[in-house]
């Protein structure tokens, strides 16, 4: 390794430095918080990321050296992943006056949980002061501050059992009338000096018990590193990988994180491509992929919540190969190609050949994801995607499907789909695809081709859904595809997508 290597995790707990050397890699934030550092204000309720108890917020610079924040759940964070960063638990809202009078100020945030009644069973407020703590910080609020849909996605990831969102909803709407600026708007050119420090370019090197944890800070040294260690474990934003520890009790013996990698954050764009960088989050591509492919927008936006997609990358979504995955099904029928890479040799493969069976993929040992080369939506193709989940916010989806069409006249060109939760992969449906090639965009076509699913796939039952729930969904859904883009019943939006017109 040419690089140079740093054995200390250092970050900025708060206002204070932080440095740790002897940690298992795969202790997570909220383990250290609650076990190590004494701040019980962070709860746990799943460890699972799906209710948000856990809520904290990590402050970064960008690339312009702007403070960036986003919510996260800390019981899915691994230690390490602080390298370089602040973090900001609820104990860090309340702000000691230095007037002397050693008196207290609340937050702004805190101060409208307060007024509202938001505050509720106490286990679930510290993740959502912190939610609404990373919204009061978010430049895409604007000066008048969230509206009401976007205070719903924005909460979207923390569970108020006894269903008081009513008055914390009140608080998100009303928190700016309490201030505008705080803290750490005012303490902002200190934390952005200190975090510049904690930047070294090196590359993480911590040894713990005979287990290893790499932070690379270059594709290049990714490269090498995983190369050296052809069974480590790639952790990207660890909303997988988490669970695994968390939840299946894993011993990680290796781990590579891609997340300090700047050049896999890239979205790279051309005439024709949009290329996504593997360790790019949902939230860094969400709106550039929204804006080529709306529909694609929508997704990310129902996929996990907010604190869920400020971790979790598409890279990861397709390297899980999860037969599930919402992101791969509009990807294969986008007709999106992957970039995989070994030491300094790349290759290019349609991502549709990547998923061999059940979480086997093409990946060879040494070999990891670099990016994904997403083509440009052209004018004439009509892009869809459709998640049916029992829920609409923050659930996994029983099926996922996605249809590109182009017509020349009433004449189908070409059509590609993609379909996931209806075989062991993510999956195109080649038969059904066949079926309407050079036929008439007609409802029989369209009928001829639900029919010739069938051929397609043989999906599971499951929790989420039955063999034959699956089949017919997804021909229905072709079935709505039509009728949405032949123009004779409009916007037949149905079941479950009334919101689809936001975005
Ligand atoms: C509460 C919750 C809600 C969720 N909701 C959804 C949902 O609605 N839809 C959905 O599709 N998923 C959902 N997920 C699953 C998860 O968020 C996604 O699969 C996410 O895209 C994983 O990305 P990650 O960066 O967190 O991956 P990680 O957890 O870091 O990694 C996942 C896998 O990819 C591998 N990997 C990562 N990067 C690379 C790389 N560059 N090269 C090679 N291998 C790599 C890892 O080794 C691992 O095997 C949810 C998860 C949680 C916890
Ligand atoms: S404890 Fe539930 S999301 Fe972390
Ligand atoms: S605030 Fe905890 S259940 Fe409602």
């Amino acid at each position: 390794m040419t690089a140079e290597k740093a054995d200390t995790i250092r970050f900025l707990m708060g206002d204070e430095l932080q440095e740790l050397r002897e940690v298992n890699p795969t202790m997570t934030v909220l383990e250290y918080l609650r076990d190590t550092a004494g701040r019980c204000g962070t709860k746990e309720g799943c460890a699972e990321g799906d209710c948000g108890a856990c809520s904290v917020v990590l402050a970064e610079l960008d690339g312009e050296k702007r403070l960036s924040y986003r919510a996260v759940n800390a019981c899915i964070q691994f230690v390490p992943t602080l390298h370089g960063k602040q973090l900001i638990t609820v104990e860090d809202l309340k702000l000691r006056l230095r007037d002397g009078s050693d008196t207290e100020a609340l937050h702004p945030v805190q101060q409208a949980m307060i007024e509202c009644h938001g505050s509720q069973c106490g286990f679930c407020t510290p993740g959502f002061v912190m939610s609404l703590f990373a919204m009061f910080h978010d430049d895409r609020a604007g000066k008048a501050g969230w509206d009401r849909p976007g205070i719903n996605d924005s909460l979207a990831g923390n569970l108020c059992r006894c269903t008081g969102y009513g008055s914390i909803v009140q608080a998100a709407q009303t928190m700016r009338n309490y201030g505008t600026t705080d803290q750490f708007d005012r303490r902002s050119a200190e934390t952005i000096q200190a975090l510049d420090g904690l930047r070294d370019g090196q590359t993480l090197s911590l040894t713990h018990e005979g287990r290893k944890y790499f932070a690379p800070t270059t594709a290049d040294q990714l490269a090498e590193l995983v190369m050296a260690y052809p069974d480590a474990c790639i952790l990207a934003g660890g909303t997988d990988v988490g669970l695994w520890v968390t939840k299946q009790h894993q011993i990680l013996e290796t781990v590579i994180y891609t997340g300090d990698v700047a050049e896999l954050h890239e979205v790279r764009e051309t005439e024709d491509t949009v290329e996504i960088g593997a360790a790019a989050t949902y939230t860094e591509v969400q709106r550039i992929l929204a804006g080529e492919y709306p529909d694609f927008g929508e997704l990310i936006r129902r996929l996990g919540s907010v604190q869920i997609r400020n971790s979790g990358t598409i890279g990861g979504n397709i390297a899980n190969a999860s037969p599930i995955g919402d992101s791969t099904p509009v990807l294969i029928a986008a007709g999106a190609r992957i970039v995989l890479r070994r030491g300094g040799e790349r290759r290019e493969i349609p991502l549709d050949q990547f998923f061999h069976a059940y979480r086997e993929t093409d990946l060879t040992p040494g070999e990891f994801l670099e990016s994904i080369i997403l083509p440009k939506r052209k004018p004439a193709t009509k892009l869809r995607c459709y998640k049916i989940s029992k829920r609409f916010d923050q659930d996994i989806s029983a099926v996922c499907a996605a249809f590109a069409l182009v017509l020349e006249g009433e004449t189908v060109k070409s059509f590609r789909t993609g379909f996931g939760g209806m075989a062991a992969t993510p999956k195109r449906a080649t038969a059904c695809e066949e079926a309407l090639t050079g036929k008439a965009w007609t409802r029989n076509s369209v009928e001829a081709a639900m029919a010739a699913l069938e051929s397609d796939f043989a999906p599971m039952s499951d929790m989420r859904a039955s063999s034959d729930y699956r089949r017919t969904v997804a021909g229905n859904l072709l079935l709505k595809f039509f009728l949405e883009t032949s123009g004779d019943t409009a916007e037949t939006r149905l079941v479950g997508d009334k919101e689809l017109a936001h975005a």
